[in-house]
């Protein structure tokens, strides 16, 4: 499992764009800190004044940017923040919630882009060394609910295809079939607060709250 040189947990929120990840680990933060836990949010691509960076070049509608490039990108964002936030946080035994992580590259890069898989999962590893989810949980939202929550102006990410949200949908799906341990499908479609339950009951289980 994660963290085994640290302490703390690390807990990540994924899903196509609109499936209520940012939502989630909003309440979710708030319900571990009201427990008395040390929380910090972080989010992928980003957190660092690199990654923030990275993440306004990946996020650029106005950039085309070939399939091998932007994987690259993101893993060098996660690096980044691995290092220098991720890593003394865990030491420190603080419990991160992050918006993404390399759960979503697999999904995106490797299912949406059709990169070779085994390369991106080896590209995670050079990333993110031992740093790896305590807890993943994925957001599974049919497209067109996910369309209808998002506003306008899509970023470059979110003007893909329809097609290209399916694939990245059934890749997440994959992760949760091939890793039940750590990651958990949500259905998403439910309100905040039923979700949320859910949601709980697996921080719960995680932190050994109840
Ligand atoms: N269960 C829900 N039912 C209805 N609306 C929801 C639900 N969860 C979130 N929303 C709304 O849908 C929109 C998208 O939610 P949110 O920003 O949490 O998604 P996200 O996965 O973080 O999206 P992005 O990938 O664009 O960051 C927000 O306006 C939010 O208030
Ligand atoms: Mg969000």
């Amino acid at each position: 499992m994660g963290s085994k040189t640290t302490r703390g947990r690390l807990i990540t929120f994924e899903g196509i764009d609109g499936s209520g990840k940012t939502t989630q680990l909003k309440k979710s933060a708030q319900y571990l800190e009201q427990r008395g836990l040390e929380v910090v949010v972080l989010r992928e691509p980003g957190s660092t004044k690199v990654s923030e960076k990275i993440r306004r070049i990946l996020l650029d509608p106005t950039l085309e940017i070939s399939d091998l490039t932007e994987l690259l990108l993101y893993e060098a964002a996660r690096a980044e923040v691995v290092e220098r936030e991720m890593r003394p946080l865990l030491a420190r035994g603080t419990t991160i919630l992050c918006d993404r992580f390399y759960d979503s590259t697999t999904a995106y890069q490797g299912y949406g882009r059709g990169l070779d898989l085994s390369m991106v999962k080896k590209l995670h590893t050079i990333a993110v060394g031992d740093v790896r989810p305590d807890l993943t949980f994925v957001f599974d939202l049919p497209f067109a609910t996910a369309l209808t929550r998002r506003g306008k102006n899509p970023d470059r990410l979110e003007s893909q295809s329809k097609a290209f949200f399916r694939r990245v949908a059934r890749g997440f799906r994959e992760l949760a079939r091939s890793e039940p341990g750590r990651v958990k499908l949500i259905n998403a479609k439910p309100s905040i607060e039923k979700i949320f339950s859910a949601v709980t009951r697996e921080l719960d289980k995680l932190l050994r709250l109840s």
